[in-house]
């Protein structure tokens, strides 16, 4: 049988402990991934202890604690602290979420936070999203027109408007992508949930006039089909979004069209 094995700079290792608890307080564990291109070491994962009893309750308000108090090279992104801007989105305790909604006290034993899984990273917890943003741009997300804009704004209709509902609160997070296995394996070919979503959101626009130009774009063995209805993009999306229910959307709407 053949024995594959990790280059020997792909181990994540056990790293520092910066500090221990105080006899007094209410400490919470946080075991955190490291990784700093700027040395020849391989990743590890450092321990922090947070005295929890003045600090807010969420992992982004931890990990701003921690920046602030005990680690200054501790590296994430973070913006709006309120589930809006999609900056703080990792894997914490296994699953991909946005740290600024996800509560410490929720996880039991030490809260142990990644970098969203399958993407190259650029340092600490912040992932690559170089590809990402690029497939975004790929579906072209915004409106398309041939007929002269009108005066003053595009109308629809009150039931036209519902339709995109469940599909404009994306916030480009990327936790539904990044648990996708056909993800995982193919993102240099298939667009993953998040792109498709927002295609189909387009797509689905009353206004817009490039719905069979959309869909062309789509009609490729990988940029669409790779999806297979695992379900994993529903089931992570922090906001309750439904990707996969919008990717069998727009196969619909290819068979429909047919
Ligand atoms: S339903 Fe499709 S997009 Fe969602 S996780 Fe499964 S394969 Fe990926
Ligand atoms: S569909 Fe949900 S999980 Fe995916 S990018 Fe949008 S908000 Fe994030
Ligand atoms: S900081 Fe904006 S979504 Fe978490």
């Amino acid at each position: 049988m053949v024995q594959l094995t990790l280059p020997k700079n792909s181990k994540v290792e056990t790293g520092k402990t910066w500090n221990s608890p105080g006899s007094e307080g209410d400490w919470t564990e946080f075991r955190i991934y490291r990784w700093n291109p700027d040395d020849s070491a391989n990743p590890r994962v450092d321990t922090y202890w947070v005295d929890c009893g003045n600090c807010g309750p969420m992992v982004l308000d931890a990990l701003i604690k921690i920046k602030n108090e005990i680690d200054a090279t501790l590296t994430f992104r973070r913006s709006c602290r309120e589930g809006i801007c999609g900056s703080c989105s990792m894997n914490i305790d296994g699953i991909n979420t946005l740290a600024c909604l996800k509560g410490y006290d929720d996880i039991k034993g030490p809260v142990k936070i990644y970098p969203l899984p399958h993407m190259q990273v650029v340092k600490d917890l912040v992932p690559d999203m170089t590809n990402f943003y690029a497939q975004h741009q790929l579906i072209e997300p915004w409106l398309k027109t041939d007929t002269p804009a009108p005066p003053k704004e595009w109308k629809q209709s009150h039931e036209d408007r519902q339709k995109l509902d469940g599909l404009y609160e994306c916030i480009l997070c990327a936790c539904c992508s990044t648990s996708c296995p056909s993800y995982w394996w193919n993102s240099d070919r298939y667009l993953g949930p998040a792109a498709l979503l927002q295609a189909y959101r387009w797509v689905n626009d009353s206004r817009d006039e490039a719905t069979g130009e959309r869909l062309d774009a789509l009609e490729d063995p990988f940029r669409l089909y790779r999806c297979h209805t695992i379900l994993n993009c529903t089931k992570a999306c922090p906001k309750g979004l439904n990707p996969a229910a919008a990717i069998a959307n727009i196969k619909r709407k290819m068979v429909e069209r047919t």
